[in-house]
This record gives structure tokens, sequence and C-alpha cells, in this order.
């Protein structure tokens, strides 16, 4: 039996509050290997910075990862039909491939093409609030941005309003595996069944498109090449990644941001008072509650990092949520100053950087204005961050009052 890390970073305690064991870990030991896993975390912002950018850590690294997050699928046609599947999204993706991918994507996913899509986040932030009154309740999480993130990515791909709990469903089961592991064959053999049903219905969306496109997300993925073959398994595949990566990310970024909000009765009161602040207000919010913990890459050659042998085929962690609370980077980084301005790790930078960046800055955007039209929060009731991985962290419910 592999011995008990020294620093469990995988533990329930862990995810209840990363940050005291984040800081022993910059100040102790940087660069550290986490036995059970057999992987390597970065908590260090220039070390994670640089590991993002290096071309000798690479993406493709899909059995790898896959084997190493579910041991119980291992050597199974289950695990090698996943693999296949999954080495093509683009976060598995090195260059030139990645390159070509990543252009595909961003036709739909510029700052100026998600601005377009403002009218759809804001009719879905009115939808979730529409039953709420001053004095009401609500919970966060389930009433408020679960139903949010979950419709604008409907609205934006197309998928069909009676298939949304299936998707739902899908996702979460997908996102399990890919955050967390599981060690047990159930969650595993689920994620591979609900990632070939997803992949299904993204495929006949975009069948459906490439016969009448509109002025759709997928239409723009497509472009003036709907009609090559090639062109229509990728926009399907990168499809299933966009949709993936940014569900349960965006619900649980919404959640972070309202709950650092509501545990920082200054600042709240700041943001009210300075409405202008909001923008910046987001970048720090993202950097003080990221939803997504760390990102990886898979040595593909032996390398040092902060004095540590990397041997190859290892993966290494770069802890983003750690950068993000680096004294080296950021002046008292664990103090909430919305007005603090700069740029947090939390979509990570370099060729990988998070495309969705500006579709979830979006969402936020809209949800707080919402939100903050009632005069106020308060927090009813506890929350735990149980189901959390390092993918994505978010707390399980949050009941707020919104009062007069
Ligand atoms: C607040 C919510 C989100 C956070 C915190 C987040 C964070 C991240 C991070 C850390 C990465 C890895 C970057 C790297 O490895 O260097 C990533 C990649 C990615 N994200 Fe997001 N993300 C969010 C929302 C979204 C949304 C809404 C979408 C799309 C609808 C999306 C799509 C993607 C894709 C496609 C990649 C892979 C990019 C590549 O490898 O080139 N994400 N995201």
């Amino acid at each position: 039996m592999a011995a008990s890390p020294e620093y469990p970073i995988l533990s329930e305690a862990f995810f209840a509050d990363p940050y005291p064991l984040l800081r022993r870990l910059r100040e102790e030991c940087p660069v550290y290997y986490h036995e059970p896993l057999g992987a390597w975390f970065l908590a260090r912002h220039d070390h994670c910075e640089a590991a993002v950018r290096d071309r000798r850590l690479v993406n493709a690294r899909a059995r790898e990862l896959l084997s190493t997050l579910m041991p119980a699928l291992r050597g199974t046609g289950e695990l090698e039909a996943m693999i296949g599947q999954w080495s093509r999204l683009l976060w598995f993706l090195d260059p030139p491939q990645h390159t070509r991918s990543r252009g595909l994507v961003m036709r739909g996913f510029s700052a100026a093409a998600i601005e377009r899509v403002r009218g759809e986040v804001r009719a879905s932030v009115e939808h979730a609030l529409a039953g709420v009154t001053v004095g009401g309740e609500l919970d966060v999480v389930w009433q408020f941005a679960d139903p949010i993130a979950l419709e604008v990515l409907c609205a934006i791909f197309g998928l069909p309003d009676e298939q949304r709990s299936d998707f739902r469903r899908w996702t979460t089961d997908i996102m399990q595996v890919a955050g967390a592991g599981a060690t047990d064959e159930d969650p595993a053999l689920r994620a591979k069944e609900s990632s070939a049903r997803l992949f299904a219905l993204l495929a006949a969306i975009v069948q459906e498109r490439r016969a009448r496109p509109g002025d759709d997300m997928i239409s723009r993925f497509l472009g003036d090449d709907r009609d090559d073959p090639a062109v229509f398994e990728e926009v399907t595949i990168q499809c299933f990644q966009m949709v993936g990566a940014g569900y349960v990310t965006s619900r649980n970024q919404i959640a972070c941001a309202v709950l650092a909000l509501l545990e920082h009765p200054d600042e709240l009161a700041r943001l009210r008072a300075t409405p202008a602040l909001l923008i910046p207000a987001i970048e720090e919010l993202l950097r003080f509650a990221p939803s997504v913990l760390t990102t990886n890459r898979l040595a593909a050659e032996d390398l040092e990092i902060g004095g540590k042998q990397i041997r190859k085929g290892q993966l290494v962690f770069p802890i983003l949520a750690s950068a993000n609370r680096d004294p080296a980077a950021y002046v008292d980084p664990d103090r909430l100053d919305l007005a603090r301005g700069g740029r947090p790790m939390t979509f990570s930078v370099g060729p990988h950087y998070c495309p969705g960046g500006p579709l979830a800055r979006l969402e936020l955007e809209e949800a707080l204005q919402a939100l903050l039209r009632f005069p106020e929060w308060r927090l009813v009731g506890g929350f735990d961050y149980r189901g959390a991985s390092l993918q994505d962290r978010g707390p399980s419910q949050l009941r707020v009052r919104l009062g007069a």
C-alpha cells in the first residue's frame, strides 16, 4: 500500500480549505512529489508559469492521465475507447495539431464573439432569479449558478431543452473522474458511458447545424469548411471539449465568487458603493477563490524544476490556486482587495490558456450585477465541499437570504 502523503493534497480537509496547505508547500516543498498519485505538484507562481509554457512538458497525456485517475479500468477496452476519444480534445493536444484545433475553437470564442452572447447570458440570469423576491431565500449553487452555467451552454451550443438533465448528469460524471480520479470501477464506467453519450448527442447536433447553418456557435466553428468531413469530426470533438470544460467550472466559479463576497462584508459594501469596481473585482475574485485548482502536463523528457529531478513520463500539476496566493507575485495575497487589478493565473497562461475565460467573466459580471440588486445578502445554514476535485472546487450548496 502506498504511504500516506506528507502533504495530503487530495484529502477532504484540503478541499475544504486548500490555502494553509498550499502556503506550507510554497514555503517548505514547492516542487512536491505526491507518492500515492505518482505525480509532481508545483506551488510557486514562477514554477507554474514556466511549466505551462515549457515545451518539454506536453499535453499529449490522455493515456497517462486517465490511467492514473482510473486505475480500476487499466488494461480494459473501455479505457482504450475513452483514451482514443479524449486524445483528440484540445487540452490533450500539442502543436502543430493544437494550433490548428485551437484556431477553430477561437472562431467562436474570441472576446468579441462572446460579447454577442451577452443577451443569452443575461436572459439565463434573469430566468434563474425569476421567482426570487426580497426577503426570500436562494441556494446560490443549485438555484442560481447551476442553471445559469447550464442554460448558457445549452443556448450557445443549441442543446435541446429536454436533454438538459442528461447533459448535467453526463458532464458531472466526466468531470468527477477528470478532476479527482476514480479508484472504484463504478464511477469510472459511468464516466466512460457518459462520455460516449454526450459525444453522440453533440455529433447529432453538429450534423444538424451542418445541414442548416445559423448564427450560433457551432455554425461559427464550422465556418466555410462545413462540407469537409474532417472539419465535421473536429468540430464535434472540440464541442465535447468546450461543454465538458465549461459547465461545472462556471457553476463553481459563480458560487465561489459569491461566497468570497459573503465572507468579506467590507469588500461587498465597497462593491455596492462603487459599481465601477465590478470588472476589477471579478479578476480579484477569480484570483482569490478559483474554481479550478490545478492544470497538468506530462514530462516528455527528464528535466529539473526547483532542484528536483522530474523523470520522462511523470505527470506534473502546476497548482494555479497556489500561484494566485504566492507573495512573490501578489502583495498581501491572502487579502481580498477588489481594487487590486492585475491578472490571476486562474485561466492559466501560454498556448493552452483557457479559451472560455471571456465567457466565464461575462457570466460572473451578469450574475453578480443581478444579485447586487438585492441590498443585503445573508448566509443561511452551512455548506461543505463534498465532491470537490483538483479540477472543480466549489461549495456543495450556499443558501442566502436576499434582504431589503
Ligand atoms: C471560471 C471558469 C473556468 C475556469 C476557472 C477555467 C480554467 C481552465 C484552466 C486552468 C485550463 C487549463 C489551461 C492550461 O492547461 O494551461 C482550462 C482549459 C480549457 N478551458 Fe477553461 N475554465 C473555465 C471555464 C471554461 C469555459 C466556460 C469553457 C468553454 C465553454 C472552457 C473551455 C476550456 C478549454 C477548451 C480548455 C483547453 C484549452 C487548451 O488546451 O488549449 N473553460 N480552463
